[in-house]
């Protein structure tokens, strides 16, 4: 087994509602929650990169690791992240601090957040912060293991936002689905 594969099961026996997964994503889900990025997408912003499994799927898209803005509030997984995807900048915080992390406006945000284990209100206030920093047409690419999409419509209806699903993943423990919630412009 991996050392990234054991400290993540790790961190799920000691915070299993924050961690919110059994395993680390797949590549194949990597490549799904990273579609249409490439080298001149700009800054990207991603919730909840933990060991990074996604976080090398952006880079693997060809996104600089500088562009990359990684908003965590594990420690462990930011040390990890730090010495598995040198070059990312990683914010040890949580994503209802995204908008006093001042972090630059993006086209798109990039979150593996176990919205569904997140209580409601936080969920909203994670979705207005990352609202806020999402420039117009912007999107936020986000999954889950749930039959539905994890938002309320309410708050994508009070933000304006459109949601979009991906086709679902199979070759992911467990199988996923990307939702794209889409600012208009
Ligand atoms: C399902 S894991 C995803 C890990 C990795 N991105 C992957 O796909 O394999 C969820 C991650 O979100 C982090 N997390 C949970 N709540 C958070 C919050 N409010 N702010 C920032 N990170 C959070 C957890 O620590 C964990 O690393």
């Amino acid at each position: 087994m991996s050392l990234h594969l054991s400290q993540f099961l790790g961190q799920i026996l000691a915070r299993p509602q924050e961690v919110g997964a059994i395993l680390p994503s797949s590549s194949y889900l990597g490549r799904e929650m990273t579609d249409g990025l490439g080298v001149g997408t700009g800054p990207v912003i991603e919730l909840g990169p933990g060991p990074g499994a996604i976080t090398q799927a952006i880079l693997g898209r060809g996104v600089p690791a500088s562009d990359i803005h990684a908003v965590e509030m594990n420690p462990t997984f930011c040390d990890i992240l730090a010495r598995r995807c040198p070059g990312v900048r990683i914010y040890p915080a949580s994503a209802t601090d995204l908008v006093a992390l001042n972090l630059p406006r993006v086209s798109t945000i990039v979150s593996s957040l176990p919205l569904r284990s997140i209580p409601a209100d936080v969920v909203l206030a994670i979705m207005v912060a990352a609202h806020d920093r999402l420039l117009p047409g912007g999107r936020i690419l986000q999954f889950t293991y749930g039959m539905r999409q994890p938002v309320a419509s309410q708050t994508l209806d009070e933000l304006g936002l459109a949601c979009i699903a991906g086709p679902k993943v199979w070759r992911n423990l467990p199988p996923a689905r990307v939702f794209s919630f889409q600012r208009g412009v």
